[in-house]
């Protein structure tokens, strides 16, 4: 897109992609319920998607809470937007909501599972709250599908 002065905007937008607690272990862990793709399985197929927007995007992981919200502290004024499952801390964590208000950019949520159709506990989501779209249910799918839509929203 040409900038004011007629100039192609040459810099590169990022999706950050950040990923909680357990999901080092998606292939491996419950896969009845998560799939057998790994999360390096993910990172690959959102990079061709993001490509395919002339975007980039760098996938993330941590079994940390505050490592979670030190990274969307990091992405402010960096990164053009987030993509983020946080796992369990998605149904306990007012930090991770209080921290995604901090960033100015859109952000999406993916839960693999339907939330919904699971146990009582995993209905709540503090990030709704914050998100500009839930995907949930898709299984991994839900990543790439994701990054179309951030496409769209950076457009
Ligand atoms: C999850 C759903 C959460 O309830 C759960 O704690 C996870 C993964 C999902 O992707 O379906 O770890 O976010």
């Amino acid at each position: 897109m040409p900038d004011v002065n007629g100039r192609q905007n040459l810099v590169t937008k990022t999706i950050l992609i950040l990923n909680g607690p357990n999901l080092n272990l998606l292939g491996k862990r419950e896969p009845d319920i998560y799939g057998r793709d790994s999360l390096d399985d993910v990172a690959r197929e959102c990079t061709v998607t993001a490509n395919e927007f002339g975007l980039t995007c760098e996938l993330k992981q941590t079994n940390h809470e505050g490592e979670l919200i030190d990274w969307i502290h990091q992405a402010r004024g960096v990164a053009a937007g987030i993509i983020i499952n946080p796992a369990a801390f998605t149904h306990t964590s007012v930090a991770l909501l209080d921290a995604l208000n901090t960033f100015e950019g859109p952000v999406l949520e993916v839960h693999i599972s339907n939330i919904h159709k699971r146990e009582a506990f995993r209905h709540y989501s503090y990030v709704s709250g914050r998100a500009d779209g839930v995907i949930a249910g898709f299984g991994v799918q839900g990543y790439s599908l994701a990054v179309q839509r951030m496409a769209r929203l950076l457009a």
